[in-house]
């Protein structure tokens, strides 16, 4: 895709260079115009490589200098030297936040008070975003983006990531909240606009359950409400239900543009017939569902019903997987997730996400590694962390960029066959 960038960037060139007549450059831009843009438009959103990743205080780099120069970067270390912490700054980078991090002060290096990310994105035809981000201990957070102050929460859709990490083979079998999460952060990555939605349900959930929380900390449980407090918790309802329901919404549609991708790729996967879906298990809410869950959400102190609790399962064979699927099965549908991840980035914006992939090759047999590694095409950026350079990563890596970690240092780079 640089090529093609550059080939228009070239012709672009030329053309405004020779046009000097006023008849011919009306004529020249009618002609090329639709074209141009047309072209223009393809490249800037499908073009994005990551060309940077300068680090100061981060988790246990206390300095790092990092040039992407391949579209394969291989980060090669022994067991905690700092792999997966270069790739949660690609993510901290896509999704703003890390997958493995509650907290931000886990981020910043134990001996310092703040942590710095740099990072350059090349976006093709000439456009460069120059990403600095200081992560406080304290929570707080400033944002750069070309020298220019951000809101922290500009930090997303700037670049786009699919990480598979070894704890996601554990999705399927695994607490709803991981597979939320799964479909969430691909939610915040298709629509900008989810991650308000998403904010704004959480802040409703927030208010209904301080709601609840103060009256029971005033000994006032669910039978004993008078007509004041139905009537103050049915303003929470309403706006509780509405958030809700407008995150269902988004969940659903997603899983209804998701499962045939999945189910295409699994049968490919496994070479079998056998049908795979995502099932969502919660439905849009009414006032009712939640008065009758009044009495627990009183005993509990918090709201049992709704997004927050919902469950998205794998149904392999009519089956849930999370029940019955064997670890091969379960590696499988975890990877045509992912693969279907990319599709959907892909279709929707165009984009070839950066694949993230940390210590998983490893996990999966050959016939597997395969159909991850033939996703990858030639225009896509893949940064893999591994321990060792197993035959098939050796084979498959061919003038990768390949670093080596100790320590939070980068103490060789090699690029393999030279
Ligand atoms: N805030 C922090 N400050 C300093 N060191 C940290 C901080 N957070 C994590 N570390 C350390 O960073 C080291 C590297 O962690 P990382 O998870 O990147 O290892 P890894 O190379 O991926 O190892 P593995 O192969 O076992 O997955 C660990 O020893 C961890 O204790
Ligand atoms: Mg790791």
């Amino acid at each position: 895709m640089q090529s093609k960038a550059n080939e228009l960037s070239n012709i672009l060139d030329l053309w405004f260079a020779k046009s000097t007549d006023p008849l011919i450059i009306k004529q020249m831009s009618m002609k090329w115009s639709f074209f141009l843009i047309k072209d223009i438009i393809e490249i800037i959103q499908i073009y994005m490589f990551l060309k940077s990743i300068n680090l100061l205080n981060y988790r246990n780099y206390q300095e790092l200098f990092l040039e992407l120069n391949n579209q394969k970067l291989i980060i090669l270390g022994d067991n905690s030297q700092g792999k997966t912490n270069l790739l949660e700054v690609v993510q901290i980078l896509s999704l703003g936040k890390s997958k493995r991090a509650s907290k931000d002060a886990q981020l910043v290096n134990f001996d310092a008070d703040n942590a710095v990310i740099h990072a350059k994105v090349d976006k093709g035809l000439g456009e460069e975003l120059a990403i600095a981000l200081m992560i406080r201990k304290s929570g707080r957070r400033t944002l750069k983006i070309n020298e220019v102050t951000k809101k922290p929460s500009d930090i997303t859709h700037k670049i786009y990531t699919v990480s598979f990490m070894v704890d996601d083979l554990h999705m399927v079998a695994g607490s709803p909240s991981e597979r939320r999460d799964w479909l969430d952060s691909i939610l915040r990555q298709l629509n900008i606009q989810y991650k308000d939605v998403y904010a704004k349900f959480e802040k409703a959930l927030s208010q209904r359950n301080s709601f609840i929380k103060s009256l029971v900390e005033q000994g006032v449980y669910f039978p004993n409400l008078n007509d004041s407090h139905r009537e103050q918790l049915s303003i929470w309802n309403e706006m509780f239900i509405e958030a809700a329901n407008t995150v269902t919404k988004y969940r659903k549609a997603l899983i209804q543009e998701l499962n045939p991708v999945i189910a295409s790729h699994y049968k490919n996967i496994s070479g079998k017939e056998d049908a795979l879906e995502v099932s969502y298990a919660g439905t849009e809410l009414q006032e009712a569902d939640l008065d009758k869950r009044l009495r627990v959400d009183f005993i509990r102190s918090y709201t049992t019903l709704g997004p927050h609790r919902d469950d998205i399962s794998f149904v392999l064979k009519s089956h849930n997987a999370g029940d019955f699927a064997s670890q091969g099965e379960k590696r499988s549908i975890v990877l045509a997730s992912k693969l279907s991840e990319i599709d959907l980035l892909k279709a929707k914006h165009n984009i070839r996400p950066i694949l993230l992939l940390d210590d998983v090759l490893a996990e999966l047999d050959e016939s597997r590694q395969d159909h991850l590694l033939d996703a990858v095409d030639s225009d896509t950026q893949v940064i893999i962390t591994t321990t060792h350079l197993g035959k098939h990563l050796q084979k498959w890596s061919e003038n990768a960029q390949i670093i080596n970690i100790k320590s939070g240092e980068i103490v060789e780079k090699a690029l393999l066959g030279v």
